[in-house]
Protein backbone atom coordinates (compact mmCIF):
# COMPACT_ATOMS: atom_id res chain seq x y z
CA UNK A 1 0.00 0.00 0.00
CA UNK A 2 1.07 3.25 -1.00
CA UNK A 3 2.45 5.43 1.90
CA UNK A 4 1.76 9.67 1.79
CA UNK A 5 5.58 10.74 2.28
CA UNK A 6 4.98 14.48 2.42
CA UNK A 7 6.49 14.79 5.72
CA UNK A 8 9.12 12.53 5.76
CA UNK A 9 12.45 12.92 5.04
CA UNK A 10 13.06 11.02 2.06
CA UNK A 11 14.72 11.70 -1.26
CA UNK A 12 11.85 13.56 -2.93
CA UNK A 13 11.78 16.04 -0.56
CA UNK A 14 12.50 19.09 -2.56
CA UNK A 15 9.87 17.61 -5.27
CA UNK A 16 8.17 14.51 -4.26
CA UNK A 17 4.72 16.16 -4.05
CA UNK A 18 3.24 14.35 -6.02
CA UNK A 19 4.56 10.70 -4.96
CA UNK A 20 3.52 8.31 -3.03
CA UNK A 21 6.45 6.33 -2.58
CA UNK A 22 10.35 6.25 -2.32
CA UNK A 23 12.55 5.49 -6.00
CA UNK A 24 14.12 1.72 -6.09
CA UNK A 25 16.96 1.64 -4.82
CA UNK A 26 18.60 1.66 -8.34
CA UNK A 27 17.06 4.42 -9.41
CA UNK A 28 18.48 6.11 -6.69
CA UNK A 29 22.03 4.58 -7.97
CA UNK A 30 21.28 5.60 -11.40
CA UNK A 31 19.74 8.94 -10.75
CA UNK A 32 22.14 10.78 -8.14
CA UNK A 33 24.95 12.65 -9.43
CA UNK A 34 26.31 14.36 -5.79
CA UNK A 35 29.65 11.80 -6.23
CA UNK A 36 30.78 13.96 -8.78
CA UNK A 37 28.61 17.02 -8.82
CA UNK A 38 30.22 18.10 -5.74
CA UNK A 39 32.78 19.41 -6.83
CA UNK A 40 30.86 21.94 -7.63
CA UNK A 41 29.92 23.10 -4.11
CA UNK A 42 31.55 26.73 -4.18
CA UNK A 43 30.07 27.63 -7.41
CA UNK A 44 26.53 26.39 -6.17
CA UNK A 45 26.99 28.30 -2.92
CA UNK A 46 28.06 31.88 -5.06
CA UNK A 47 25.49 31.35 -7.28
CA UNK A 48 22.58 31.06 -4.63
CA UNK A 49 24.16 34.13 -2.91
CA UNK A 50 23.88 35.89 -5.81
CA UNK A 51 19.97 35.06 -6.61
CA UNK A 52 19.01 35.56 -3.06
CA UNK A 53 20.70 39.02 -3.08
CA UNK A 54 18.51 40.33 -6.59
CA UNK A 55 15.48 38.46 -4.73
CA UNK A 56 15.57 40.36 -2.17
CA UNK A 57 16.48 43.56 -4.16
CA UNK A 58 13.79 43.35 -6.51
CA UNK A 59 11.20 42.80 -3.43
CA UNK A 60 10.53 38.97 -4.42
CA UNK A 61 11.97 37.95 -1.28
CA UNK A 62 12.44 40.18 2.22
CA UNK A 63 15.50 41.29 3.11
CA UNK A 64 15.57 39.34 6.48
CA UNK A 65 14.71 35.87 4.51
CA UNK A 66 17.82 36.92 1.91
CA UNK A 67 20.18 37.53 5.06
CA UNK A 68 19.37 34.44 7.01
CA UNK A 69 19.80 32.33 3.50
CA UNK A 70 23.07 34.27 2.70
CA UNK A 71 24.17 33.52 6.27
CA UNK A 72 23.41 30.07 6.29
CA UNK A 73 24.73 29.01 2.65
CA UNK A 74 28.35 30.64 3.93
CA UNK A 75 27.92 28.36 7.26
CA UNK A 76 27.33 25.39 4.81
CA UNK A 77 30.50 26.62 2.57
CA UNK A 78 32.63 26.73 5.52
CA UNK A 79 30.98 23.12 6.48
CA UNK A 80 32.14 21.91 2.90
CA UNK A 81 35.36 23.06 3.21
CA UNK A 82 36.34 22.25 6.35
CA UNK A 83 35.32 18.45 5.48
CA UNK A 84 32.21 19.16 7.94
CA UNK A 85 29.34 18.14 5.37
CA UNK A 86 27.46 15.01 5.06
CA UNK A 87 26.66 14.49 1.34
CA UNK A 88 23.81 12.01 0.60
CA UNK A 89 23.11 10.69 -2.60
CA UNK A 90 19.44 10.39 -1.51
CA UNK A 91 19.15 14.01 -1.83
CA UNK A 92 20.49 13.17 -5.23
CA UNK A 93 22.92 16.52 -5.77
CA UNK A 94 24.51 19.38 -4.79
CA UNK A 95 22.16 21.80 -5.03
CA UNK A 96 19.45 19.95 -3.23
CA UNK A 97 21.94 18.43 -1.05
CA UNK A 98 22.66 22.29 0.17
CA UNK A 99 19.28 22.99 0.07
CA UNK A 100 18.36 20.74 2.23
CA UNK A 101 21.00 21.81 4.48
CA UNK A 102 20.16 24.98 4.62
CA UNK A 103 16.56 24.18 5.67
CA UNK A 104 17.83 22.60 8.77
CA UNK A 105 19.97 25.23 9.67
CA UNK A 106 17.56 28.61 8.95
CA UNK A 107 14.45 26.94 8.38
CA UNK A 108 10.88 27.96 6.02
CA UNK A 109 12.99 30.50 4.72
CA UNK A 110 15.25 28.15 3.25
CA UNK A 111 12.27 27.40 0.98
CA UNK A 112 12.58 30.87 -0.35
CA UNK A 113 15.44 30.37 -2.27
CA UNK A 114 14.40 28.20 -5.26
CA UNK A 115 11.77 31.17 -6.24
CA UNK A 116 12.64 31.87 -9.72
CA UNK A 117 14.78 29.34 -10.48
CA UNK A 118 14.97 25.42 -11.24
CA UNK A 119 18.26 23.22 -11.19
CA UNK A 120 18.16 23.46 -14.32
CA UNK A 121 19.76 26.73 -14.97
CA UNK A 122 21.42 26.18 -11.59
CA UNK A 123 23.14 23.49 -12.69
CA UNK A 124 24.25 25.40 -15.88
CA UNK A 125 24.79 28.20 -14.13
CA UNK A 126 26.96 26.42 -11.96
CA UNK A 127 28.74 24.39 -14.45
CA UNK A 128 30.11 27.37 -16.23
CA UNK A 129 31.23 29.06 -13.66
CA UNK A 130 33.35 25.80 -12.96
CA UNK A 131 34.67 25.21 -16.36
CA UNK A 132 35.45 29.40 -16.54
CA UNK A 133 37.89 29.17 -13.98
CA UNK A 134 39.29 25.94 -15.67
CA UNK A 135 39.72 27.76 -18.49
CA UNK A 136 41.80 30.50 -16.42
CA UNK A 137 43.67 28.29 -14.69
CA UNK A 138 44.01 26.08 -18.43
CA UNK A 139 45.38 29.76 -19.62
CA UNK A 140 47.69 30.30 -17.00
CA UNK A 141 49.67 26.94 -17.50
CA UNK A 142 49.80 27.22 -21.01
CA UNK A 143 51.59 30.72 -20.31
CA UNK A 144 53.97 29.12 -17.96
CA UNK A 145 54.79 26.21 -20.45
CA UNK A 146 55.40 28.70 -23.16
CA UNK A 147 57.65 30.74 -20.70
CA UNK A 148 59.42 27.19 -20.15
CA UNK A 149 59.90 26.64 -24.01
CA UNK A 150 61.15 30.33 -24.87
CA UNK A 151 63.77 29.81 -22.21
CA UNK A 152 65.45 26.86 -24.28
CA UNK A 153 65.07 28.85 -27.28
CA UNK A 154 67.05 31.72 -26.42
CA UNK A 155 69.27 29.32 -24.59
CA UNK A 156 69.55 27.22 -28.32
CA UNK A 157 69.00 30.23 -30.92
CA UNK A 158 72.44 28.67 -32.54
CA UNK A 159 72.44 24.93 -31.21
CA UNK A 160 72.57 23.06 -34.46
CA UNK A 161 70.25 19.84 -35.07
CA UNK A 162 68.94 17.92 -37.45
CA UNK A 163 65.23 18.81 -39.22
CA UNK A 164 63.20 16.48 -39.88
CA UNK A 165 60.40 15.05 -42.83
CA UNK A 166 59.22 11.62 -42.24
CA UNK A 167 61.74 11.00 -39.19
CA UNK A 168 64.13 11.56 -41.94
CA UNK A 169 67.36 13.55 -41.84
CA UNK A 170 66.18 16.73 -43.97
CA UNK A 171 67.84 19.93 -43.45
CA UNK A 172 69.78 21.07 -40.65
CA UNK A 173 67.46 23.60 -38.19
CA UNK A 174 68.24 25.06 -34.61
CA UNK A 175 67.27 23.77 -31.49
CA UNK A 176 65.68 26.78 -30.51
CA UNK A 177 63.62 26.69 -33.55
CA UNK A 178 62.67 23.41 -33.14
CA UNK A 179 61.32 24.80 -29.71
CA UNK A 180 59.72 27.57 -31.16
CA UNK A 181 57.50 25.27 -33.19
CA UNK A 182 55.70 24.42 -30.03
CA UNK A 183 55.51 27.81 -28.93
CA UNK A 184 53.66 28.60 -31.93
CA UNK A 185 51.28 25.74 -31.37
CA UNK A 186 50.50 26.36 -27.38
CA UNK A 187 49.78 29.92 -28.23
CA UNK A 188 47.63 28.97 -30.50
CA UNK A 189 45.93 26.88 -27.72
CA UNK A 190 45.98 29.55 -25.43
CA UNK A 191 43.91 31.86 -27.87
CA UNK A 192 41.20 29.09 -28.25
CA UNK A 193 41.75 29.11 -24.58
CA UNK A 194 40.70 32.67 -24.35
CA UNK A 195 37.83 32.46 -27.26
CA UNK A 196 36.07 29.53 -25.35
CA UNK A 197 36.66 32.14 -22.14
CA UNK A 198 34.52 34.72 -23.97
CA UNK A 199 32.18 32.35 -25.22
CA UNK A 200 31.05 31.20 -22.02
CA UNK A 201 31.10 34.36 -20.64
CA UNK A 202 27.18 34.43 -20.33
CA UNK A 203 25.11 33.90 -17.37
CA UNK A 204 22.21 31.21 -17.58
CA UNK A 205 20.92 31.99 -14.29
CA UNK A 206 17.00 32.85 -14.71
CA UNK A 207 16.46 30.83 -17.47
CA UNK A 208 14.64 29.08 -14.55
CA UNK A 209 13.26 25.67 -16.15
CA UNK A 210 12.93 26.82 -19.93
CA UNK A 211 10.63 29.14 -20.54
CA UNK A 212 11.73 32.15 -17.90
CA UNK A 213 10.16 33.40 -15.30
CA UNK A 214 7.02 35.70 -14.12
CA UNK A 215 8.53 37.11 -11.27
CA UNK A 216 10.48 40.47 -11.75
CA UNK A 217 13.59 39.41 -11.62
CA UNK A 218 16.87 41.15 -12.75
CA UNK A 219 19.26 39.08 -14.74
CA UNK A 220 21.66 41.61 -15.24
CA UNK A 221 22.06 42.30 -11.90
CA UNK A 222 22.87 38.65 -11.27
CA UNK A 223 25.11 38.46 -14.02
CA UNK A 224 27.23 41.28 -13.03
CA UNK A 225 27.08 39.41 -9.71
CA UNK A 226 28.63 36.48 -10.88
CA UNK A 227 31.53 38.31 -13.02
CA UNK A 228 29.88 37.59 -16.55
CA UNK A 229 29.46 40.32 -19.40
CA UNK A 230 25.79 39.69 -19.92
CA UNK A 231 22.88 37.51 -19.22
CA UNK A 232 22.33 34.78 -21.72
CA UNK A 233 19.57 35.54 -24.44
CA UNK A 234 17.26 32.87 -24.83
CA UNK A 235 16.15 30.61 -22.06
CA UNK A 236 15.50 27.80 -24.08
CA UNK A 237 18.74 27.46 -25.00
CA UNK A 238 20.59 28.43 -22.11
CA UNK A 239 19.40 25.12 -20.11
CA UNK A 240 19.69 22.98 -22.98
CA UNK A 241 23.67 23.79 -24.21
CA UNK A 242 26.90 22.61 -23.36
CA UNK A 243 28.60 23.76 -25.86
CA UNK A 244 31.19 25.51 -23.11
CA UNK A 245 31.98 22.39 -22.04
CA UNK A 246 32.19 20.93 -25.83
CA UNK A 247 34.35 23.90 -26.33
CA UNK A 248 36.96 22.94 -23.53
CA UNK A 249 37.02 19.23 -24.36
CA UNK A 250 38.35 19.78 -27.85
CA UNK A 251 40.44 22.59 -26.57
CA UNK A 252 41.98 20.17 -23.94
CA UNK A 253 42.03 17.88 -27.15
CA UNK A 254 43.95 19.76 -29.65
CA UNK A 255 46.73 20.85 -26.62
CA UNK A 256 46.69 17.32 -25.71
CA UNK A 257 47.65 16.03 -29.02
CA UNK A 258 50.30 19.05 -28.93
CA UNK A 259 51.56 17.66 -25.45
CA UNK A 260 51.64 14.28 -26.88
CA UNK A 261 53.51 14.95 -29.89
CA UNK A 262 56.28 16.50 -28.03
CA UNK A 263 55.86 13.47 -25.42
CA UNK A 264 57.20 11.44 -28.54
CA UNK A 265 59.60 13.60 -29.36
CA UNK A 266 60.86 13.35 -26.18
CA UNK A 267 60.88 10.06 -25.89
CA UNK A 268 62.45 9.11 -29.21
CA UNK A 269 65.29 12.52 -28.55
CA UNK A 270 66.29 10.70 -25.27
CA UNK A 271 66.61 7.25 -26.19
CA UNK A 272 70.86 6.42 -26.27
CA UNK A 273 70.16 5.58 -30.19
CA UNK A 274 69.57 9.71 -30.54
CA UNK A 275 70.82 10.70 -27.45
CA UNK A 276 69.68 14.56 -27.97
CA UNK A 277 68.36 15.13 -24.73
CA UNK A 278 68.63 13.77 -21.23
CA UNK A 279 65.37 13.53 -18.78
CA UNK A 280 66.04 14.75 -15.08
CA UNK A 281 66.04 12.24 -12.49
CA UNK A 282 62.70 13.78 -11.18
CA UNK A 283 61.18 13.32 -14.56
CA UNK A 284 62.17 9.43 -15.19
CA UNK A 285 62.07 6.05 -13.32
CA UNK A 286 64.92 3.11 -13.16
CA UNK A 287 63.72 -0.16 -14.57
CA UNK A 288 63.08 -2.88 -11.54
CA UNK A 289 65.72 -5.54 -13.38
CA UNK A 290 67.86 -3.48 -15.86
CA UNK A 291 70.02 -1.26 -14.06
CA UNK A 292 71.45 0.62 -16.76
CA UNK A 293 67.92 1.95 -17.94
CA UNK A 294 66.04 5.45 -17.53
CA UNK A 295 62.42 5.23 -19.10
CA UNK A 296 60.53 8.19 -20.03
CA UNK A 297 57.53 7.50 -18.08
CA UNK A 298 56.35 10.88 -17.73
CA UNK A 299 56.94 12.06 -21.63
CA UNK A 300 54.49 8.57 -22.26
CA UNK A 301 51.61 8.95 -19.65
CA UNK A 302 51.44 12.57 -21.18
CA UNK A 303 51.46 10.85 -24.47
CA UNK A 304 48.65 8.34 -23.02
CA UNK A 305 46.58 11.32 -21.18
CA UNK A 306 45.60 12.87 -24.55
CA UNK A 307 43.62 9.09 -25.11
CA UNK A 308 41.56 10.17 -21.86
CA UNK A 309 40.63 13.27 -23.28
CA UNK A 310 39.85 12.47 -27.03
CA UNK A 311 37.64 9.78 -25.19
CA UNK A 312 35.94 12.87 -23.05
CA UNK A 313 35.27 14.46 -26.21
CA UNK A 314 33.60 12.20 -28.35
CA UNK A 315 31.47 10.85 -25.33
CA UNK A 316 29.87 14.29 -24.77
CA UNK A 317 29.44 15.19 -28.63
CA UNK A 318 27.59 12.00 -28.12
CA UNK A 319 25.90 12.21 -25.07
CA UNK A 320 24.44 15.60 -26.47
CA UNK A 321 24.09 14.72 -30.15
CA UNK A 322 20.49 12.99 -30.06
CA UNK A 323 19.17 15.16 -26.96
CA UNK A 324 16.05 16.99 -27.85
CA UNK A 325 15.69 20.97 -26.52
CA UNK A 326 15.69 21.96 -23.84
CA UNK A 327 17.29 19.82 -20.52
CA UNK A 328 17.33 15.98 -20.52
CA UNK A 329 18.27 14.17 -18.00
CA UNK A 330 21.40 12.83 -20.27
CA UNK A 331 23.03 16.15 -19.89
CA UNK A 332 23.97 15.15 -16.17
CA UNK A 333 26.83 12.81 -17.73
CA UNK A 334 28.84 16.24 -18.69
CA UNK A 335 30.40 16.64 -15.60
CA UNK A 336 32.29 13.40 -15.04
CA UNK A 337 33.86 13.66 -18.72
CA UNK A 338 35.10 17.37 -18.11
CA UNK A 339 36.53 16.59 -14.48
CA UNK A 340 38.10 13.74 -15.97
CA UNK A 341 40.05 15.76 -19.09
CA UNK A 342 40.28 18.88 -16.73
CA UNK A 343 43.20 16.81 -14.23
CA UNK A 344 44.44 14.94 -17.14
CA UNK A 345 44.97 18.25 -18.87
CA UNK A 346 47.07 19.87 -15.75
CA UNK A 347 48.83 16.93 -15.17
CA UNK A 348 50.22 17.09 -18.69
CA UNK A 349 50.68 20.68 -18.90
CA UNK A 350 52.58 20.64 -15.23
CA UNK A 351 54.57 17.67 -16.33
CA UNK A 352 55.44 18.85 -19.33
CA UNK A 353 56.89 22.51 -18.34
CA UNK A 354 58.73 20.43 -15.66
CA UNK A 355 60.24 18.30 -18.44
CA UNK A 356 61.39 21.22 -20.46
CA UNK A 357 62.50 23.26 -18.18
CA UNK A 358 65.04 19.96 -16.65
CA UNK A 359 66.30 18.22 -19.38
CA UNK A 360 69.81 18.00 -20.60
CA UNK A 361 70.41 18.83 -24.00
CA UNK A 362 73.09 17.59 -25.63
CA UNK A 363 74.35 19.65 -28.51
CA UNK A 364 77.41 17.65 -29.81
CA UNK A 365 75.35 14.88 -30.02
CA UNK A 366 72.32 17.08 -32.10
CA UNK A 367 75.39 18.65 -34.16
CA UNK A 368 77.01 15.62 -35.42
CA UNK A 369 73.46 14.32 -36.04
CA UNK A 370 72.92 17.60 -38.27
CA UNK A 371 75.74 17.38 -40.21
CA UNK A 372 74.78 13.36 -41.25
CA UNK A 373 72.08 12.13 -43.95
CA UNK A 374 73.70 14.53 -46.46
CA UNK A 375 71.46 17.24 -44.77
CA UNK A 376 73.31 20.14 -46.80
CA UNK A 377 72.61 18.66 -49.97
CA UNK A 378 69.65 21.66 -50.47
CA UNK A 379 72.56 24.07 -49.98
CA UNK A 380 74.67 22.79 -52.27
CA UNK A 381 71.92 22.93 -55.11
CA UNK A 382 70.70 26.36 -54.01
CA UNK A 383 74.71 27.05 -54.57
CA UNK A 384 74.66 26.03 -58.09
CA UNK A 385 71.73 28.08 -58.46
CA UNK A 386 72.90 31.09 -57.34
CA UNK A 387 76.74 31.00 -57.78
CA UNK A 388 76.54 29.06 -61.37
CA UNK A 389 73.33 30.04 -62.83
CA UNK A 390 72.22 26.68 -63.28
CA UNK A 391 68.10 26.46 -63.09
CA UNK A 392 66.76 24.66 -59.90
CA UNK A 393 66.24 21.35 -61.24
CA UNK A 394 69.68 20.54 -63.14
CA UNK A 395 71.14 22.02 -59.84
CA UNK A 396 68.97 18.91 -57.73
CA UNK A 397 70.00 16.18 -60.36
CA UNK A 398 74.29 17.57 -60.15
CA UNK A 399 73.40 17.25 -56.08
CA UNK A 400 72.23 14.08 -56.58
CA UNK A 401 74.94 12.70 -58.33
CA UNK A 402 77.34 14.12 -55.42
CA UNK A 403 75.29 12.64 -52.69
CA UNK A 404 75.46 9.50 -54.63
CA UNK A 405 79.15 9.48 -54.91
CA UNK A 406 79.89 10.46 -51.55
CA UNK A 407 77.57 7.80 -50.21
CA UNK A 408 79.69 5.12 -52.46
CA UNK A 409 82.92 6.87 -50.55
CA UNK A 410 80.92 6.68 -47.21
CA UNK A 411 81.93 10.05 -46.50
CA UNK A 412 80.08 13.62 -46.24
CA UNK A 413 79.23 16.11 -49.04
CA UNK A 414 81.76 18.28 -47.11
CA UNK A 415 84.56 15.48 -47.68
CA UNK A 416 84.21 15.39 -50.84
CA UNK A 417 87.45 16.64 -52.64
CA UNK A 418 86.95 19.38 -55.12
CA UNK A 419 88.38 17.63 -58.13
CA UNK A 420 85.33 14.94 -57.74
CA UNK A 421 82.64 17.59 -57.64
CA UNK A 422 84.07 19.53 -60.44
CA UNK A 423 84.14 16.07 -62.22
CA UNK A 424 80.00 16.37 -61.70
CA UNK A 425 80.33 19.87 -63.11
CA UNK A 426 82.58 21.90 -63.62
CA UNK A 427 81.47 25.25 -62.69
CA UNK A 428 81.95 24.40 -58.90
CA UNK A 429 84.76 25.89 -56.74
CA UNK A 430 86.31 25.81 -53.27
CA UNK A 431 83.70 28.61 -52.41
CA UNK A 432 80.94 26.03 -52.39
CA UNK A 433 82.52 24.55 -49.25
CA UNK A 434 80.89 27.55 -47.09
CA UNK A 435 77.47 26.19 -47.59
CA UNK A 436 78.68 22.68 -46.70
CA UNK A 437 78.74 23.29 -42.98
CA UNK A 438 75.61 22.75 -40.89
CA UNK A 439 76.54 26.49 -39.60
CA UNK A 440 76.29 28.04 -42.88
CA UNK A 441 72.98 25.74 -43.80
CA UNK A 442 70.93 27.13 -40.67
CA UNK A 443 72.23 30.80 -41.04
CA UNK A 444 71.26 31.13 -44.57
CA UNK A 445 67.70 30.73 -43.81
CA UNK A 446 66.95 34.07 -43.19
CA UNK A 447 63.20 34.10 -44.83
CA UNK A 448 61.05 35.02 -42.15
CA UNK A 449 59.72 32.13 -40.01
CA UNK A 450 62.95 30.48 -41.03
CA UNK A 451 65.42 29.01 -38.80
CA UNK A 452 68.43 31.49 -39.02
CA UNK A 453 69.71 32.13 -35.38
CA UNK A 454 68.98 36.23 -36.46
CA UNK A 455 65.16 35.09 -37.44
CA UNK A 456 64.67 32.82 -34.12
CA UNK A 457 65.82 35.62 -32.10
CA UNK A 458 63.18 37.67 -33.83
CA UNK A 459 60.50 35.29 -33.07
CA UNK A 460 60.81 34.38 -29.28
CA UNK A 461 61.17 38.78 -29.05
CA UNK A 462 57.68 38.74 -30.57
CA UNK A 463 56.51 35.81 -27.93
CA UNK A 464 57.97 37.58 -25.26
CA UNK A 465 56.45 40.40 -25.88
CA UNK A 466 53.19 38.75 -25.62
CA UNK A 467 54.15 36.17 -22.84
N1 LIG B 1 21.93 16.90 -11.23
C1 LIG B 1 21.34 17.49 -12.39
C2 LIG B 1 22.41 17.63 -13.50
O1 LIG B 1 23.53 17.50 -13.20
C3 LIG B 1 20.78 18.83 -12.07
C4 LIG B 1 19.65 19.26 -12.94
C5 LIG B 1 18.48 18.44 -12.69
N2 LIG B 1 17.33 18.94 -13.33
C6 LIG B 1 16.23 18.20 -13.49
N3 LIG B 1 15.24 18.73 -14.10
N4 LIG B 1 16.16 16.97 -13.05
O2 LIG B 1 22.10 17.83 -14.64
Amino acid sequence: MAESNTDTKSSNQMWGGRFASDPDAIMEEINASIGFDKKLFAQDIRGSIAHATMLAHQGIISAEDKDKIVHGLNTILSEIEGGNFEFSRRLEDIHMNIEARLATLIGPAAGRLHTARSRNDQVALDFRLWVKEELQKTEQMLTGLIAAFLDRAEEHAESVMPGFTHLQTAQPVTFGHHCMAYVEMFGRDRSRVRHAIEHLDESPIGAAALAGTGYPIDRHMTAKALGFREPTRNSIDTVSDRDFAIEFLAIAAITGMHLSRLAEEIVIWSTPQFGFIRLSDAFSTGSSIMPQKKNPDAAELVRAKTGRINGSLIALLTIMKGLPLAYSKDMQEDKEQVFDAAESLELAIAAMTGMVRDMTVNTARMKAAAGSGFSTATDLADWLVREAGLPFRDAHHVTGRAVALAESKGCDLAELPLADLQAIHSAITDKVYDVLTVEASVASRKSFGGTAPSEVRKQIAFWRARN
